[in-house]
Order: structure tokens, then C-alpha cells, then sequence
């Protein structure tokens, strides 16, 4: 293992060398791969003087070293090798090596490994100097050509094929990339295969790749990547660049997908797809994955980031426009809950804890341990904050010179934000405190009603974060519109821009006291911090013509009522019971958004929201306020529940599309209700009845709910036993849906079954991160959800220490809850501190949790 260092982005220097070319060839063999290569190397002008050549390699074992044909011997030390600048000539020359490698030793799924016979590779962030000898950083780029040797069928890699015949395969990439895009793949593949014309009437062959059998799966990917190539060049003017787009789907994977150029990998679980087999939120996310890995085309690879502090670059930007594309595929109302749904629950969640940092951190020690929710959502929502400041024109015109400029450029979020000045003459030194500073910012609202003027005061707090005590005042988007009280809008959208701490808007010539609807589309990644008049939530609920915000009020006025069932232990209240009804079977209302409306928020999310009241949130109360708002909706909603599913129970063929999966979300959410009053009669018949993975989940999840279902368990099983993304649903259902004094011994014995391969990150997230996310099982009293997390992130540490240190995000709440679970929760985060040989990154993650007390 290597030594820990700090990184920080103010030592940033470029490279000393220039690679104006590449040469690999790979001759594959599990335990002895071959890797050698040739780089085309002259002194960067920008590093005068004469340079040591000091190139990043790990695991690697060098065969051979030469520098213009010349065996030359290398200092080689566990993570480099370097060549003296007085054995290197003062001007252009090659530098050839050979290493050898083993792939199938691989269990860290970084570099070159293999996945069920086939060999992969997953070279982001620091991952292709496991492959050969290379200066490893985004802002080195060259032109990449790859020959590869093997007697597998399929031999892939980036760019267009060039040549081809028995056991071997040739790749030239035109386009100039760094390291970390490079892709290789081989194996018995079988090709769902499509053409696509660019605008520009290129013709570019598409393929998804599969092992054999799974090729009726791929309809819907492959649709999704036609009509994301279609939306960035309408949207974007953003054309494809290559001959072919290939596609790989593999089982053993650490993330969702990879962007490498032209050959994009993707975790099985975000390409297959059929109705039997996959829900609609798992066809969401397909099209969503698909597109986002496509649109890093142009933003991530034709224009990379400098360094891995600039990572928001393209990953912050890349999810709005995926945001941006499922918008306008789908619901755009309903998108923008979900996704503020997700903010909520995963960013706010790391913003409020030990693990909080800026959307572009100043220093890291791992940076595989900054893929995070602030760098990706909270990205995407600085630059949504971005577009509502400049208006949509200006964002357009901002985005084609970014096009132009940085075209193959290694850039900055400092290059970003200029292209916006340089467009609008808009001063953005405020606004890049949103890249700078972490926490979320709390905005505190007063309004005042004046004989005809009505003016709201908006105060904002930006709390402390580790490292960054000192907060200044950001610059807040806020949609504000005014309704009357009849519900008519009487002042429609505008957008409020707050620059100070604390800022008043006046708005003259109403005839009576308005209701608000503020921050309206979500406007901003802030807290709201508002005391509302008795009845607002339901009005506003009733009322609110903006989407986001009516069902922003629903949500609102649950939590509310959840948190006060769980601190003080008061009955469900009727205002939300009727505000709901009313909500609920409103068939004027979008199902989609219906069946949000009835998904009560989570009980992390009140835990959360107690936490930030000044409590301390007790998981058990709040499991059982959940469970009893439930019940009580369930018995509120009467038999206008029973007509609503049946309505919804019609007998149309199958589509993935969103109004039906809004109407299938709809009929599972009744469904959920109804069974908590029936015992399971008519959720046992939905799953028997079930033509899709939506029906039959739902249908088990209601049953588990109720603490049947086991018959339905084993059908389910031994129907779907050698599907692994089918089974990882059921694995996972259990365990979410379980008690949570009996979810750790389920786990436990679930982990005992054959199908626990828990190297396999997909089976390990949904038995052992189904058990942290279970978040009343997780905080047991007892520890014993502590426990058997942190057993077994010790048993995966040494193996795959990126997908331990993703999963033991889970501990990052400890803080927020009482003294003996506080204590349980740091003795499981010591144990894995003191444990022999832990990784760098499990380690850093460890101990930035453990700093918060
Ligand atoms: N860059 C990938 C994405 O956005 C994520 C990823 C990071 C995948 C690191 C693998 C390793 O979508
Ligand atoms: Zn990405």
C-alpha cells in the first residue's frame, strides 16, 4: 500500500512532459496480462528547465524499459517510476515499457480486471496506472492507439476499429483524452445493434454489448442512447464524433456507468431491461445513466477537468443536463421532485455531517472518496442556480462559448464561470462562494403586511463546516409568486435575488394579505426555515400552481406532523389526513404526482429535520410515527382506495412509458394502503395477477409490510434465482422492509445464503447497504446494525476498498443521535480504525467521520 498524502488544488502545476502520442498492446491472460507501450514524449514548455520523467504505476511488474530504443534502468519505486532528466534527451523521444499485470487476482474492479470470463476496465480517477506506466492525471492528454491479443471473440477499446482478425484486435481514438477515459474490453459478447445519423449526416454505428442470452434486454437502452444523441444536438447543437458507439454492460462494477470515449461500461443493473424483469424506476434510471454517460461526450471527455478538484466540471454539469433531459422525456414536475427528493436525502444529508465539503474541494487525501452527492447533485443545482440568474439565453450563449473555447481543453470551474462573465458582464465572484463553501444554507423567512404592502424578509445562515467555521453570505435565486386567498395568483413567478445576509422585497398594490409560494421549482439548495400561518400548507397544498411547491406544501405539513408524532407523541393530524384525501383522489392531478404525494418521506429525512430543530431524533419513535401515519391514511382514504385501484388496474399492454408508470405508481401506492386494512387478500392476488417487476415488487413489498409474504418469497426466488439483478431486489426488499430489532439477524441470515457473493458490489450494496439505509434497523439500539456493518466493511476492505468506503457513508449521521447509540456507532468506527492493513480510503472515511466527536 501506498503512503497517505494530502492533495491540495493550490500545489496544482502542470505536467512536466508532453504525450503527443500513445501505443498499447495488450496480450490478455488472466494471470499474466502483457501490457506495453510507447509514448511519444517531449518537455512541456510550460516546466522549463530539464525535468526528471516520473510516470504513476501500482502493482505493476516491469519486463522492460527503453527511451529511443535504448534499454535504459528506471528508478522504480510502489507507485512510480522515473527516469532522470540527465538520462533523457533535451527534446522529443519514445519511451517504450512492458509490465505485466493480473487481471483475475483484480477484486478491487480498478484497472484491468475480470468479470465472469470477460476482461474490463475502470480507469477513473486514478485507475490506469494499475495498467502500465503513465502519468495518471486528466490534464495529461494524448492519442491513444490499442492493439489487442486474445482469442476471445470480442476485443474492444476506445475509438474507431482499424483492423481486425483471428485473436486480435486494433482501436485508433482520434481524439486526443487523458488516461482515465482509456477503456478496454474482451469477451463472449453478443451485440444489440442500432444505426444512428449525426445532424450532420454522419453514420455511426451503435452497440450494446451483453453475454449471451441477455440481448432481448437491450430495447430500451438503446432507445434511451438514440434519443439522448438526438437531444444534445436540438439542445446542445453537441454532435457525436466517432464511427461507432459501443456499449459494455458488466456484473461486477463499483459505480452506475463509466463515459470512457466511444466505449462507455456500464453496471448491468442500468442496461437490461424487459417488463418481467425491470421496474419502472429502474427504466427511469436506465434512460437517465444512459444519457448522462453520453452526454459526458462533450462535457467531461471533449472538455475534461484539469485536475480531480475541478471534478464538479463535468459531473455537476453532466447531471443537470441529464436532469434537463429526463425533464423533458418525462414529467418535468415530477422529475424535479424527485430529484430535490434525492438532494434532500443524500446531499443535505453529507452538507449537515462530518463528510460535508465544498462542491469543489481544496484537498483530498483519496479521491475516489469524492464521488459524491455534493460534487454531483449539488453541482447540477449550482448550475441550475446559474441558468435562473442569466436567464435562459444567456445560458445558451455562455454554454456554445464554453463549446468553443475549451474545445479539447483540460479546464477550470474558474474557466466555467468566466464564460458566463464574458457572456452577461456579470460579476460571478459571489456567486463561486457556491463552489467554495459547503453546508447548506438555511433561509429564514418574515413577512409583513402593511396596509396594502406586503414584504417578505428572507435572512440567511450559512451553518459551519468541518474546516470552514467562517461562513460569507451566498447568492440566493429565490422564485417567489403571491396567491390570494381565493387561490388566484396574483403576482406570478419572479425571481428574487438575494446578495446579503438578511434582504427585503416589497411588493405594493395588493388588495389583501397574500399567501406566499416561495422558492418555488426549487430554486435554490437551501433549507427553508418558515413558521406558516394555521392552514397555509393545506391551501398552498390545494392551491399552488407551481408544481414543485404544491407538492412541496404535502411534504412540508408530513413532516411536520411526523415529527411531532415522534417527539411528543400526538395523534395523526386531520389537516393532513384531509389535505391528502383531497390530493389523492383529485383526478384532475397527474397520478405520477399523486403516488408522490403519498410517499411519506423517509425516516432518515425526520431524523434530519429533528436534528436540525436542536433534538436528538430516536429511530424507534420515528419508525413507529411513520408506521402510524400510514395506518391512519390507510383508514382515512376508506373505500374511495379500493375504487382508485381499480380504476388504475386496467389491462393495457405494457410500456415503460411515464404516464404509465405514474399510473403503476399510483395503483401500488393504494395497494400499500389497502393492504394494511385487508391482512394481504388483495395484494397475494396482485402478485400472483403481476405482469410487471413494478406489480410484483409492490405487491411483495405491501405483503413484507405486513409481515407476510413467505410463500410469495420463495416463488419469487425460485422463479428469478439465476437473475442476479432480479434477485438483489429481493434480497433488498427483505431487508428494508424488515423490523428493525430483526433486520440485523435477517441480514445475517440472508448473508448465509449461496447467492451472497458479497464481492460482487451490486449483492453487497443491496444486502449490507440495505441494512445501513434501513435507517431504524441501522440505529437500533441494540448495535447490532452498527455491528454487522462494520464486519463486514472490514471483510470487503481488502478486497475493494472504493466500494467499503462508499458504503461506510453510513455512518456519517452518528453524530446526530443520543449518547449510548453515539457510543455504540464510534466504537464499530474505531474497531475499523485499528484494524491491520485498512485502506487508504476506508481509513480517510473513518477518520473524517470519527473528527465530529
Ligand atoms: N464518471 C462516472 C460517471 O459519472 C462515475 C464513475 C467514477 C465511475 C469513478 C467509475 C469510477 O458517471
Ligand atoms: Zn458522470
Amino acid at each position: 500500500m501506498t503512503e497517505q498524502k494530502t492533495v491540495y488544488l493550490a500545489d496544482y502545476q502542470p505536467y512536466t512532459h508532453l504525450v503527443d502520442s500513445v501505443d498499447l498492446t495488450f496480450r490478455l491472460a488472466p494471470s499474466a496480462t502483457r501490457v506495453s507501450a510507447r509514448l511519444s514524449l517531449r518537455p512541456n514548455p510550460e516546466r522549463p528547465g530539464r525535468n526528471d520523467l516520473r510516470l504513476d504505476g501500482e502493482g505493476l511488474t516491469l519486463v522492460s524499459c527503453a527511451v529511443d530504443g535504448k534499454a535504459v534502468t528506471p528508478t522504480v519505486e510502489p507507485d512510480a517510476l522515473t527516469l532522470a532528466a540527465k538520462d533523457l534527451p533535451d527534446g522529443p523521444f519514445t519511451l517504450e515499457t512492458e509490465v505485466e499485470i493480473a487481471p483475475e487476482a483484480n477484486t478491487a474492479l480498478e484497472g484491468l480486471y475480470m468479470s465472469k470470463g470477460m476482461y474490463c476496465t475502470q480507469c477513473e480517477a486514478e485507475g490506469f496506472r494499475k495498467i502500465t506506466y503513465y502519468p495518471d492525471r486528466p490534464d495529461v492528454m494524448s492519442r491513444f492507439k490499442v492493439r489487442i491479443e486474445s482469442d476471445l471473440p470480442i476485443l474492444l477499446s476506445n475509438g474507431n476499429p482499424t483492423a481486425q482478425g483471428p485473436g486480435f484486435a486494433e482501436w485508433d481514438d482520434p481524439w486526443p483524452k487523458p488516461a482515465y477515459l482509456f477503456a478496454l474490453v474482451a469477451g463472449d459478447l453478443r451485440a444489440h445493434s442500432a444505426k444512428f445519423t449525426t445532424a450532420s449526416e454522419r453514420p455511426v454505428d451503435l452497440n450494446i454489448w451483453v453475454r449471451p442470452g441477455d440481448e432481448d434486454r437491450c430495447a430500451y437502452a438503446m432507445d434511451s442512447l438514440i434519443r439522448s444523441m438526438r437531444w444534445d444536438e436540438q439542445v446542445y447543437g453537441r454532435e457525436y464524433d466517432l464511427d461507432v458507439f459501443n456499449i459494455v454492460a458488466v456484473d461486477d462494477f463499483n459505480m452506475g456507468a463509466m463515459e470512457n470515449k466511444g466505449l462507455n461500461i456500464f453496471n448491468s443493473r442500468y442496461v437490461l431491461a424487459s417488463p418481467e424483469t425491470a421496474t419502472d424506476d429502474d427504466y427511469y434510471r436506465i434512460e437517465a445513466i444512459i444519457a448522462h454517460e453520453y452526454f459526458h461526450n462533450w462535457t467531461g471527455n471533449r472538455i475534461t477537468c484539469r485536475d480531480w478538484f475541478q471534478l464538479c466540471l463535468k459531473e455537476g454539469l453532466t447531471v443537470f443536463r441529464d436532469h434537463q433531459f429526463s425533464g423533458d422525456m418525462r414529467s418535468a414536475a415530477v422529475r424535479r421532485i424527485e430529484d430535490v427528493v434525492t438532494l434532500r436525502s443524500r446531499q443535505f444529508r453529507e452538507d449537515d455531517g462530518p463528510l460535508a465539503h465544498p462542491v469543489r474541494p481544496e484537498s483530498f487525501i483519496e479521491i475516489n472518496n469524492f464521488y459524491t452527492a455534493t460534487v454531483y447533485e449539488k453541482g447540477a443545482e449550482v448550475i441550475g442556480m446559474l441558468k435562473s440568474l442569466v436567464g435562459d439565453g444567456a445560458y445558451k450563449r455562455a454554454l456554445d462559448l464554453y463549446f468553443d473555447r475549451h474545445d479539447g481543453d483540460a479546464a477550470t470551474i474558474e474557466d466555467w464561470l468566466k464564460v458566463f462573465e464574458d457572456t452577461t458582464d456579470r460579476d460571478l465572484s459571489q456567486f463561486k462562494l457556491w463552489y467554495s463553501q459547503a453546508g447548506t444554507p438555511r433561509l429564514k423567512v418574515d413577512e409583513a403586511w402593511d396596509d396594502g404592502v406586503y414584504t417578505l424578509t428572507f435572512a440567511q445562515a450559512n451553518p459551519p463546516t468541518p474546516g470552514q467555521p467562517e461562513k460569507q453570505p451566498k447568492v440566493i435565486p429565490i422564485k417567489v409568486a403571491l396567491l390570494n386567498p381565493n387561490g388566484d395568483e396574483v403576482v406570478p413567478t419572479i425571481m428574487l435575488e438575494m446578495t446579503r445576509e438578511k434582504q427585503s422585497f416589497r411588493f405594493e398594490g395588493l388588495a389583501a394579505k397574500p399567501v406566499p409560494s416561495i422558492l418555488r421549482g426549487f430554486s435554490a439548495p437551501v433549507v427553508l426555515d418558515r413558521k406558516p400561518a394555521p392552514g397555509e400548507r393545506a391551501f398552498l397544498l390545494a392551491h399552488d400552481t407551481d408544481p414543485f411547491n404544491k407538492w412541496e406544501a404535502g411534504r412540508a405539513l408530513a413532516k411536520e406532523v411526523m415529527s411531532e408524532i415522534a417527539l411528543k407523541g400526538t395523534p395523526v393530524r386531520s389537516d393532513w389526513l384531509d389535505a391528502l384525501a383531497a390530493v389523492t383522489f383529485d383526478d384532475t392531478l397527474d397520478p405520477a404526482f399523486r403516488a408522490l404525494c403519498l410517499r411519506l418521506p423517509g425516516e432518515d429525512d425526520i431524523a434530519q429535520t429533528i436534528h436540525a430543530m436542536g433534538r436528538i431524533p430516536d429511530p424507534a419513535k420515528i419508525h413507529a410515527a411513520r408506521r402510524e401515519m400510514a395506518g391512519a391514511l390507510a383508514i382515512r382514504l376508506g373505500d374511495g382506495l379500493s375504487r382508485l385501484y381499480k380504476d388504475l388496474d386496467d389491462n393495457a399492454p405494457f410500456s415503460p412509458s411515464a404516464s404509465q408508470a405514474g399510473r403503476r405508481a399510483l395503483k401500488v401506492a393504494a395497494l400499500q394502503l389497502l393492504t394494511r386494512r385487508d391482512g394481504g387478500k388483495l395484494a397475494a392476488s396482485a402478485f400472483a395477477r403481476a405482469r410487471s417487476m413494478t406489480e410484483e415488487i409492490g405487491a411483495l413489498a405491501a405483503l413484507l409490510e405486513v409481515h407476510q409474504g413467505q410463500a410469495e418469497l420463495t416463488s419469487f426466488a425460485a422463479r428469478w434465482g439465476r437473475d442476479a439483478n432480479v434477485m438483489d431486489k429481493w434480497y433488498a426488499l427483505q431487508i428494508t422492509t424488515a423490523e428493525p430489532g430483526d433486520a440485523a439477524a435477517l441480514a445475517d441470515r440472508l448473508i448465509q445464503t449461496p447467492g451472497f457473493d458479497w464481492k460482487n458490489p451490486n449483492r453487497f450494496r443491496t444486502v449490507i447497504g440495505a441494512l445501513a439505509a434501513n435507517h431504524a434497523a441501522f440505529h437500533h439500539r441494540s448495535g447490532a446494525g452498527y455491528r454487522l456493518v462494520a464486519d463486514w466493511l472490514l471483510k470487503l476492505d481488502p478486497l475493494n476498498p472504493q466500494t467499503a468506503a462508499r458504503v461506510s457513508t453510513a455512518f456519517e449521521t452518528w453524530p446526530r443521535y443520543d449518547a449510548s447509540r453515539r457510543k455504540r456507532a464510534k466504537k464499530e468506527l474505531e474497531r475499523m480504525l485499528a484494524a491491520p492493513d485498512l485502506s487508504g480510503d476506508l481509513r480517510e472515511m473513518v477518520e473524517r467521520m470519527l473528527a465530529a466527536g
